[in-house]
């Protein structure tokens, strides 16, 4: 049975085939229901921390990872950069993403899988609210090394609980010899202080 979709029900869910059902019903009301009326502030925090942490852009395709419908993509629009694909699970909410116009490809695309890509395709890696309860964890890191650059820019958000319960510091600590600079920057959810669970964690690392 599919979910009535809201955060609660996100945060439940426990396979990739659960994520696309339930972000299938969402992704029409996804923007007003839920990032507005929560105050989602996430895809514009982290899409700012990106732009302040490039000590200079130079050029290379960035990739948003679980872009949904568009959020990081269209923040990022409004910083200026263009060269961006838009990856996500979901068939629906990167159609409502497309009527955006802020992706230059979409791919549909699981994260716990080998994905569309070739290697070494991407400079800039960036994320919200997908490494979260319920959708992404660690092993999928693996995934995104392989098709970055050297060198390569992370800026992915991490919900706090999930970064423990899910073991990103163990992963963190394994991929030590892959990359460096990893700084761990606190950042809330929302915008209003009401959710109890509103704490995430921006990674930003390089790949080596
Ligand atoms: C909370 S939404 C965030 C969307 C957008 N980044 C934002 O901040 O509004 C999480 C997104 O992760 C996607 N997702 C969940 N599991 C996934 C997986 N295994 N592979 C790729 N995308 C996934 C969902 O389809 C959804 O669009």
């Amino acid at each position: 049975m599919v979910k009535k979709p809201n955060l609660d029900a996100a945060y439940a869910l426990q396979s990739p085939s659960e994520n696309r059902l339930l972000y299938a019903e969402w992704a029409e009301s996804y923007d007003h229901d839920f990032a507005k009326n929560m105050g989602y502030a996430l895809p514009i925090r982290v899409a700012d921390a990106f732009s302040e942490n490039l000590n200079g852009f130079q050029n290379g395709r960035i990739l948003d990872v679980g872009a949904g419908t568009g959020l990081v993509g269209q923040r990022l629009n409004f910083h200026g950069y263009s060269d961006i694909d838009g990856l996500d699970i979901s068939l629906e909410m990167l159609e409502v993403a497309k009527s955006k116009g802020c992706y230059q490809h979409m791919i549909i695309g699981n994260l716990y899988s080998r994905l569309q890509i070739q290697d070494n395709i991407y400079s800039y890696i960036i994320s919200a609210g997908t490494f979260t309860h319920g959708h992404v964890g660690p092993s999928a890191l693996d995934e995104l090394l392989r098709i970055s650059k050297p060198g390569a820019l992370f800026c992915i958000s991490i919900n706090s609980a999930h970064f423990v319960s899910a073991g990103f510091e163990k992963k963190f600590q394994e991929l030590d010899e892959k990359i460096t600079q990893l700084d761990l920057i606190p950042v809330q959810i929302y915008f209003g202080g009401e959710h109890t669970d509103g704490q995430g964690i921006v990674a930003i690392f390089r790949t080596r």
